[in-house]
């Protein structure tokens, strides 16, 4: 475990400092962006992001650093990031954590480099295969079945795929799962370790954890439990704008200066200032009060949990799930409300909270609905989702009408012709979905949220699995990946 003694002063904000003193040193701009600090912008833009922020929305000067060669500025907030997180370099990432998982896969593999992949991986990983030439082998993470949600991969099953794939290099977790459910991440490091494999980690969901690291049954953040690389959404779960992330390094195992190449290679050469100081804002907001207020979360979460596991006909997710599931911790602060009691679907619940009641979820399934508790939330605010949900009960409940459990296909990997990076780059030809039976898909199909593949390029489609992608789409459930999102139409490779 690394200790985390923090020697550097965290109250300091050196990116927005920067800004500042740039915009109060009055230089006249003959320069890029447009608006010229604001001078030029149309008042829409001015109310939106305010004449302060315009002003401050400048990039490349001298004082505000470069992302790709950081000495400055930046380099003082990734420094600062780091020593919080616990890593031993961190990277700003402004493009998503889509991005940020991108460069650890082609900062860290090779082409035809063989990984071992959860099925359940997010689409961003699949690009990153594309870009890097990495080959998958998809393991089948465990089934939530009380739910019908996909969880996570058990050590059973990566202890026989080492043995089975000793030439893999690395093995990308998806920890914690957009539903909160953190596997043995730390047995699965010394397994990965002991065969000199790499842990690359996709915590999308997991920046708050290292604050709840105090707070029993919470998970670890992976960087604790081992993880070589971790890429974090700042922006999902703390303070930073939308499409912020971090990328963290954690070991020596990993070359620091490969994967700043591959982050440059994927970022713009003209960076957001105010995305970046959003990072580093986030980072200060929690260096400040980051454990407090997670602790307050969480306590909120397991409240509103119980509460929630009152009201007939629906079931919240909670701890007992762990024994069962080979789920190792859960993230409290995700709370999943199962909806079969109910006889509702998720997208239909999720249509009536959002219309009826004005409140959103992060994300809805057949099943289950999904709400992210975290450091902004109140008593108010988790109070309020209470009283929504026993209206819901109270006045939408079918429980005459018993939900089916999701297609078992959608979750099995398909079998794989060639690569994805081969399908990518193949000759493909349109054809139409419901007679692609047999087919090699060059394209990836997805459910978003949250984004997970049911069909990866390379892979061959099955009478199985269109059938199972028609009857998700009749519950509406929206399709991601193809050119063609109605998917009349698929992308396959040329026979
Ligand atoms: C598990 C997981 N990984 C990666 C991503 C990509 O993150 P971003 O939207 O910041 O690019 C997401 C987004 O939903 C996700 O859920």
């Amino acid at each position: 475990m690394r200790k985390n003694i923090l020697k550097i002063n965290q109250n300091v904000a050196p990116v927005s400092d920067a800004m500042e003193k740039y915009a109060r040193d009055g230089a006249l701009a003959f320069h890029t962006p447009g608006h010229k600090q604001g001078l030029g912008a149309h008042p829409l833009l001015s109310k939106l992001i305010t004449r302060d922020g315009l002003r401050q929305e400048v990039s490349l000067m001298e004082e505000l650093d470069d992302l790709h060669d950081p000495q400055g500025c930046i380099k003082a907030a990734e420094e600062l990031a780091a020593e919080l997180w616990g890593a031993s370099d961190t990277l700003f990432m402004i493009n998503g954590t889509t991005s940020a998982i991108q460069a650890m896969i082609l900062g860290t593999l090779s082409p035809g480099d063989q990984v071992l992949v959860p099925r359940n991986a997010h689409r961003s990983i699949i690009g990153g295969l594309i870009l890097a030439g990495a080959v998958p082998v998809y393991l089948q993470p465990e089934i939530i079945e009380p739910i019908g949600i996909a969880g996570c991969l058990s050590v059973e099953t990566v202890q026989s795929a080492i043995e089975k794939y000793p030439e893999a290099k690395a093995l990308i977790a998806v920890y914690p799962t957009y539903y909160g459910m953190a596997g043995n991440l730390g047995e699965i490091a010394d397994l990965l370790h002991g065969k000199n494999m790499l842990l690359l980690v996709d915590e999308a969901h997991g920046a708050h954890l290292k604050f709840a690291a105090s707070i029993s049954g919470m998970p670890k953040q992976a960087l604790d439990l081992g993880a070589d690389v971790v890429a974090q959404s700042t922006h999902k779960v703390l303070g930073s704008l939308t499409q912020t992330s971090m990328l963290h390094i954690g070991s020596s195992m990993v070359l620091k200066a490969k994967i700043r190449k591959a982050a440059s290679l994927l970022q713009t050469t003209s960076p957001n200032q105010l995305l970046l100081a959003s990072l580093d804002i986030a980072r200060l907001q929690m260096a400040e009060e980051g454990q407090e207020r997670l602790k307050k979360a969480v306590d909120m979460a397991d409240w509103l949990r119980k509460e929630i596991n009152n009201i007939s006909g629906l079931y919240c997710v909670g701890e007992e799930i762990i024994d069962k599931t080979n789920t190792f911790a859960l993230d409290r602060t995700r709370i999943v409300v199962n909806l079969t009691g109910l006889g509702v679907h998720g997208y239909e619940a999720e249509d009536i909270l959002r219309h009826q009641y004005k409140v959103q979820c992060e994300l809805s399934d057949n099943y289950n609905m999904v709400f992210i508790i975290s450091m902004a939330d109140t008593e108010e605010t988790v109070s309020r989702l209470l009283e929504v949900l026993q209206c819901l009960a109270r006045d939408h409940g079918m429980p005459l009408m018993p939900l089916q459990p999701p297609p078992d296909v959608l979750f099995r990997p398909n079998n794989m012709a060639i690569s994805p990076r081969d399908a990518f780059f193949g000759t493909g030809e349109r054809m139409r979905f419901d007679e692609a039976v047999g087919c090699v898909s060059a394209e990836t199909v997805a459910f978003y949220p949250p984004g997970v593949p049911v069909l990866c390029p390379g892979e061959i489609i099955s009478a199985a699995l269109i059938e199972a992608v028609r009857k998700q789409q009749e519950q509406h459930l929206r399709v991601v990946g193809p050119e063609d999102s109605a998917l009349e139409y698929i992308r396959v490779i040329k026979k």
